[in-house]
């Protein structure tokens, strides 16, 4: 028998596409979203229950319904300014509410979670290439809120037999390579897709924030990583766990930096047309480098990104600004 996974938030930009993933590996997503930042469209490869992360008796029963073998979270809000600007409304869903949702998974008898963390838990980087075990010092709420659900989940698991595997992205990019879902963020603050708005000419010029950072042009430094490639990360972590793999947390990127400069290059290379852009202050915030430590999951999980290079990165991410379905 297919079988089933819980995916909250699977409306969202990896959400779906881990969806999409799924089932092409045999499994049925069902998504739990309550469409806040998610699109009922991006919903195509299984069903979709409309619902919050708080709405235990709607959960025990899609526990019920499908048979869920084990979840995956993702329906955490995710824009760092906002977090700084509202923090409370970070801690209330990134941490109270996924706390409940975790809670109605040990009551309903799901003891395999995967949750979408990030590299913004670990703060200001003290090494060149970020490690699991590099110290986690967040400089803002959402890598704070994102941190102690980690927390919570451990302590969850040591009481309660959850198994978590934590995996921390770096800088998702890229879309489904059939155009069928793709990031459509309301509003868009990501690098990527604003390369590749300005050059398609369905958004003013890109603003590069900061020159003057210790890089070769001066520009941060990033570690991209396709969203397929973070997807299938999701399916051999659920994998590992469904097969008796205890909790864990693995980083997911390429382990290769590139300089915002490098991607606006690359992006008028792959686009054939110039992407409009003026030279700006720095973004409060920014790590001036983040690059991923990926030796553990390459080891642990047998993952390694495919989609991830720099031209497909865009050019994907330039189809779906192009098609924008949602
Ligand atoms: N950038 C610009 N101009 C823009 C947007 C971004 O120059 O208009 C630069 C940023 O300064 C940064 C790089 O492009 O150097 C990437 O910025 P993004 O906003 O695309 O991504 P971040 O690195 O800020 O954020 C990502 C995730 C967050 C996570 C963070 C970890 O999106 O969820 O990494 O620090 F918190």
């Amino acid at each position: 028998m297919t079988k089933a996974i819980l995916v909250a938030g699977g409306a969202g930009y990896i959400g779906s596409q881990t969806c999409k993933v799924l089932h092409q590996a045999g499994y049925l997503p069902v998504t739990l979203d309550n469409l806040a930042t998610g699109y009922a469209e991006a919903v195509k490869w299984g069903p979709l229950v409309k619902a919050d992360l708080r709405d235990r008796d709607v959960i025990l029963d899609t526990i019920k319904q499908y048979d869920i073998q084990a979840a995956i979270h993702f329906a955490a809000y995710s824009l760092v300014g906002e977090s700084t600007r509202n923090p409370a409304k970070y801690y209330d869903n990134n941490v109270a509410a996924a706390t409940d949702f975790a809670s109605t998974l040990v009551e309903g008898r799901v003891t395999s979670l995967v949750f979408s963390s990030t590299a913004a838990t670990y703060g200001m980087p003290q090494t060149r290439l970020i490690a699991e075990d590099h110290p986690k010092n967040p400089i803002n709420p959402y890598g704070a809120s994102k941190l102690a659900f980690e927390q919570a989940l451990h302590w969850m698991g040591q009481a309660h037999g959850l198994n978590t595997i934590v995996l921390r992205y770096f800088n998702a990019a890229g879309a489904d390579l059939e155009g069928e879902v793709g990031e459509s963020h309301e509003p868009e603050t990501h690098l990527i897709p604003l390369i590749c708005k300005a050059a398609l000419g369905k958004s003013p010029p890109l603003t590069v924030f900061g020159t003057d950072y210790d890089t070769k042009d001066g520009t941060c430094i990033r570690d991209y990583i396709h969203v397929i490639d973070l997807a299938t990360a999701h399916v051999a972590a659920i994998e590992r766990l469904m097969a008796g793999g205890g909790s864990d947390a693995f980083n997911v990127g390429t382990g290769e930096g590139l300089t915002v400069m490098e991607v606006i290059k690359a992006a008028e290379e792959a686009l054939g047309r110039p992407v409009p852009y003026s030279l700006g202050p720095r973004r409060d915030g920014d790590p001036e480098i983040l690059v991923a430590d990926v030796s553990k999951i390459k080891a642990t999980l047998d993952w390694t990104p495919k989609y991830s290079d720099l031209k497909t990165l865009i050019e994907s991410a330039a189809n779906w600004q192009t098609i924008r379905p949602y």
